[in-house]
């Protein structure tokens, strides 16, 4: 049985003060769930703190991106290394930095292979756009995303997947359960095929788009559905408990 996985994504949201704050209300609510896997990803300059504000909780600690290297002259970036010993997870192409970072195939291929080898489980965002959507194309969209996202990874047993359809982050449309289990079941089909079926079964798939308290129970009774990747929502304390006690209650 793969354990649910709840992830908020805080993207470029609070400040240090305020995701201590955040995390603080967070943290006794969440701590008493034990069958739903809890993750936070603040902004790369609150991770320390938030990971501090942590310690002792079941609560994990993710980051929103990272560069391959592991040091040099990269201005700006963050490596591996880093990020080790402070995040258990990190998010990798998400569909925001594909549209304003020009992100794509090699660099989110080379991403992955450095997280994995480096111990920080990544989660691999993927999805179609509204007008690939409505042309009908989300499995072509979907499965080229996967093949150059994965195309120099060797293990895919630490591999968490997100799909993150592009025309509902952030614009309260979210898919419907049954919309995102079947591309989430196309996607478990690839993954077995790319690796093993064994891993197919394994990892985690979540949903993400649009995702509250008030729908995620539609996503999470789903076969094929292990969770969600929460963006808004996540920022909210009452609205993330929400979503996990619903995921939790849906998964007994
Ligand atoms: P949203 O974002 O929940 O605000 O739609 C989801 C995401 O981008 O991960």
């Amino acid at each position: 049985m793969r354990q649910p996985l709840i992830a908020g994504n805080w993207k470029m949201n609070t400040t240090k003060d305020e995701a201590i704050a955040l995390v603080k209300e967070l943290r006794p609510e969440l701590d008493i769930i034990n069958n739903t896997e809890k993750l936070v990803c603040p902004p790369f300059i609150s991770l320390v703190a938030v990971r501090e504000a942590l310690v002792g909780s079941t609560v994990k600690v993710g980051a929103q991106n990272m560069y391959f290297e592991e040091k040099g002259a990269y201005t700006g970036e963050i490596s591996p290394l880093m990020l080790t010993g402070i995040c258990e997870y990190v998010i990798i192409g998400h569909s925001e930095r594909r549209q304003y970072f020009r992100e794509a195939g090699e660099t989110i291929s080379k991403k992955i292979a450095a997280a994995i080898r480096h111990n920080i489980r990544p989660i691999l965002c993927v999805g179609e756009n509204l007008g690939e959507y409505e042309a009908g194309q989300t499995r072509e969209v979907v499965s080229d995303q996967l093949k150059s996202s994965l195309s120099g990874v060797e293990k895919g047993d630490t591999l968490t997947i997100a799909y993150e359809p592009v025309w509902a982050i952030g614009t309260g449309k979210a898919a419907t359960g049954k919309q995102a289990n079947e591309t989430i079941h196309l996607i478990r089909t690839f993954i077995a095929g790319r690796f093993t079926s064994r891993i197919a079964d394994n990892i985690r798939i979540l949903y993400g788009g649009s995702v509250t308290a008030s729908n995620i129970a539609e996503f999470v009774a789903q076969p094929d559905i292990d969770g969600a990747l929460v963006g808004g929502a996540s920022l909210k304390a009452k609205e993330f408990t929400g979503i996990v006690k619903v995921t939790s209650q849906t998964r007994k």
